[in-house]
């Protein structure tokens, strides 16, 4: 066979591989016994039984030499840890915000904000749910309200920007509700359940004149925010000179604060924060982090862990690194639309979303095609991926009915730095097999269902 030239030059992975972990293969048998163990849910498997692990691209990442090397320098101190005022700094640098909290991961810091500024009967509009935000919105009485663009529901809608705020929608709630109702709309820098879809500038923009006319808030899910700030370098007027760094700024000037999952974006294991502009709810979130995280200057991390994250922070902006992680996740996606595979288009930032109601259409959403398809590729090549569809969105809390999202998708999720373009042919091959099968799958019951935040532990059977 001879390979066709390329019509293009390649982008190569920045950096040289200097430690391994070897992988398991496992037989298709013992696979089986695995999934059924774990109630066909891929978030119960024990990750020895995966071969690649595209579950989430949450903590999941290969830290640096530059990174191990800051976690030597931990100052383990209970108070006034030195990697503190480090990572205090660069965030000021890189995100330009005055005040930071670090909690031990995202959800920390949206238990903080939401537990400060949301009083029971308030309204919290967002970009698309996420499923930690919403919770901790909930428990604090408020109630989400969607307000991203339709086309943000539509697989196969081209929008650049489908994770952008619907200024109509906004500006109805406001009428609606009046704004004293809305403690602050939360705006998500690529929108994870919408398919990884980022938000253009021009739109925050617009966010932020709307709602300062309201006096309402902007809070940002910073978590994939750079992500994001490539695709508006990518694909946004003006912007393309810019650096992705003066374009993560910019995004976050628009806001007044982020809540952040460090273990996306910045580039480690664990961590997070939650960063401010306000003096008076920064001094609250100080109180609260002591009751719930921990002292001030640690929020539930070690001083190595916050030493990490502020070193994340230089190598995450870096314009050949971001280049190269989105590229990953944008070949992979490539492979499945040329062999006619339905996925989310555009490709998204962290992962290529497949559009299970699409490949299982034979399968109603009650039998959740979703989780099945998911199981599917676990079971043909041990590739794990994650169900997000209606097991995901859970149940309305003053109905108690199930939510049924427009999507019903699957993530194939990738990890930063961790992979090779080897292990992105091996699992689109995978997910080739199972689409070329669909035919013969049959859907799933649940079995047990869990009260909060139910995909991470609720078991199935099949049908
Ligand atoms: N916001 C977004 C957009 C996220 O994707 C996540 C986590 C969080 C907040 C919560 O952060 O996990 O550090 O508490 N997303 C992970 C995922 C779990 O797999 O997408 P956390």
């Amino acid at each position: 066979m001879k390979y066709p030239k390329p019509t293009r030059r390649s982008w190569a992975e920045p950096f040289k591989i200097k430690v391994v972990e070897p992988l398991k293969t496992t037989t298709r048998q013992h696979r089986m016994a695995a999934i059924e163990e774990a109630g066909y849910n891929t978030f119960l498997l024990r990750s020895e039984d995966v071969y690649i692990d595209l579950l989430t691209d949450s903590g999941t990442n290969a830290m640096s030499d530059y990174q191990w090397a800051g976690m030597m320098l931990g100052d383990e101190a209970y108070a006034g840890s030195k990697n503190f005022y480090y990572l205090e700094s660069n965030m000021q640098k890189y995100y330009g915000y005055k005040y930071l909290v670090p909690t031990h991961q995202g959800r920390g810091a949206e238990h903080i904000i939401s537990q400060i500024l949301i009083r029971p009967g308030d309204y919290v509009p967002g970009n698309m749910y996420f499923t930690t935000t919403r919770e901790h919105q909930e428990r604090a009485g408020g109630m989400f309200v969607d307000v991203i663009i339709d086309e943000a529901h539509d697989p196969e809608s081209l929008h650049p920007f489908k994770g952008n705020v619907d200024l109509q929608k906004l500006e109805d709630l406001i009428k609606k509700v009046g704004a004293k109702k809305i403690p602050y709309i939360s705006v998500a820098a690529t929108v994870n359940m919408a398919g990884g879809q980022p938000v253009s500038m021009e739109n925050l923009k617009a966010v932020r004149k709307l709602t300062a006319k309201h006096g309402i808030r902007v809070i940002l899910d910073a978590t994939r925010a750079v992500e994001n700030a490539y695709f508006v370098k990518m694909r946004e007027k003006g912007y393309e000179k810019k650096s992705v760094a003066a374009i993560l700024k910019e995004m976050c000037s628009y806001t007044d604060g982020a809540t952040m999952s460090g273990k996306k974006d910045l580039l480690v294991n664990i961590g997070g924060f939650l960063a401010i502009n306000d003096r008076d709810v920064f001094d609250e979130a100080r109180n609260m982090v002591v009751v719930f995280e921990g002292l001030h200057t640690y929020g539930g991390l070690a001083g190595r862990d916050m030493e990490a994250m502020a070193r994340g922070m230089e190598e995450m902006t870096k314009e050949d690194y971001i280049r190269s992680r989105i590229g990953q996740v944008e070949y992979l996606g490539q492979k499945l639309l040329d062999w006619d595979v339905p996925i989310v288009k555009p490709i998204g930032g962290h992962a290529v979303f497949l559009d299970a109601k699409k490949i299982l259409e034979h399968i109603p959403q009650e039998k959740y095609p979703a989780q099945t398809l998911a199981a599917e590729i676990y079971l043909d090549s041990g590739v794990r991926t994650m169900e997000r569809g209606i097991v995901s969105a859970g149940r309305d809390p003053k109905t108690g009915e199930n939510r049924r999202p427009k999507l019903e998708l699957v993530r194939v999720t990738i990890p930063r730095r961790v992979y090779t373009q080897a292990h992105m042919d091996v699992t689109a091959e995978s997910i080739l097999e199972v689409y070329e099968n669909r035919k013969k799958v049959k859907g799933l019951k649940m079995v047990y269902e869990p009260k909060h935040l139910r995909f991470f532990q609720a078991r199935f059977k099949r049908i």
